[in-house]
């Protein structure tokens, strides 16, 4: 079996095309939709994140704003620096580019934005309404990966999702999701014990820890769809969490790393700013 695509370039292409026709409509009811990016530091990878915000808001149409601050930023002047753009009507969605210093909490930064303009959906309010499945912002990467099944026609109901990695920003949100579109979900992470016969189990196996092609197909069930998250580099190339070339030969679908869940990140991005725009009207 040769697994086919899941084309998170192509889904995002198309997301893009109908987000600029959104914003073009809400622009001619004088509500133009604005995105702040805060950006603390000099990391290199974060950078090129924000830079590929920015440029995304700027196809779409979207008023962005980059804040940048050394790392020497106190909390609390990154705090008063959240609670202006809380207070800016011209700004319907606040994100501040993680990891941040560690002199600085994350909890409190991400507390500190407001909810109605939290479209990284980090708040607890929104993870907590995510849980309980009431309409709000929701984590862009899971956000993105959900659409890319249904975009390609995959039951999900009653299947067996593993999600390696239980990550704030992915792991544990992205089985919370796949759990409302009623998956049967187990989670997996570097402490558990039998790790591969676990994966083995999985219809839909959803792979975000960060090392690089830590999934091969012996991991993987036979006709398993296979969702890989992880963006490595490795020996200046990129590379995702699951061995691509060996996994392809065993799953019925694959997501590619360039190419897979990383383009639909910044498209549900710009989805929670638009969204979280139109409310002005
Ligand atoms: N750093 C890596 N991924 C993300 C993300 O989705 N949002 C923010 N704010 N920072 C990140």
């Amino acid at each position: 079996m040769t697994a086919l695509l899941l084309n998170g370039k192509e889904l995002a292409a198309k997301k893009r095309e109908q987000l600029k026709k959104d914003v073009e409509h809400l622009t001619t009811k004088n509500v133009v939709p604005g995105l702040a990016v805060i950006l603390v530091g000099e990391d290199p990878a974060s950078q090129t994140y924000v830079k590929a915000k920015q440029k995304a808001c700027e196809q779409a149409g979207i008023h962005s704003v980059l804040i940048k601050k050394s790392d020497t930023i106190t909390e609390e002047e990154l705090l008063a620096e959240i609670e202006l753009l809380n207070q800016d009507k011209s700004i319907d969605g606040i994100l501040v580019q993680l990891p941040i210093p560690k002199h600085i909490s994350e909890q409190a930064v991400i507390e500190k934005i407001a909810p109605e303009k939290d479209v990284d959906g980090f708040h607890p309010i929104n993870i907590g309404k995510m849980m309980t499945g009431e309409d709000t912002f929701l984590p862009c990467t899971p956000y993105g990966v959900v659409e890319m099944l249904k975009e390609a026609e995959i039951d999900l109901v009653g299947k067996h999702v593993v999600v390696v990695g239980r990550s704030n920003i992915v792991g544990k949100p992205v089985g919370q999701l796949l759990l409302n579109e009623h998956a049967t979900v187990t989670y997996c992470h570097s402490r558990t014990k039998n790790l591969r016969e676990m994966t083995n189990l999985a219809d839909i196996l959803i792979v975000a820890i960060g090392r690089p092609n830590f999934i091969n197909a012996e991991d993987v069930k036979p006709g398993a769809v296979v969702v890989d998250v992880g963006i490595n580099r490795v020996d200046g190339k990129l590379c995702g969490d699951v061995d691509f070339d060996s996994v392809k030969e065993k799953a019925s679908y694959l997501t590619p790393v360039p190419g897979g869940v990383g383009p639909m990140t910044i498209t549900m991005l710009l989805e929670n700013t638009v969204q979280s725009a139109r409310k002005r009207l």
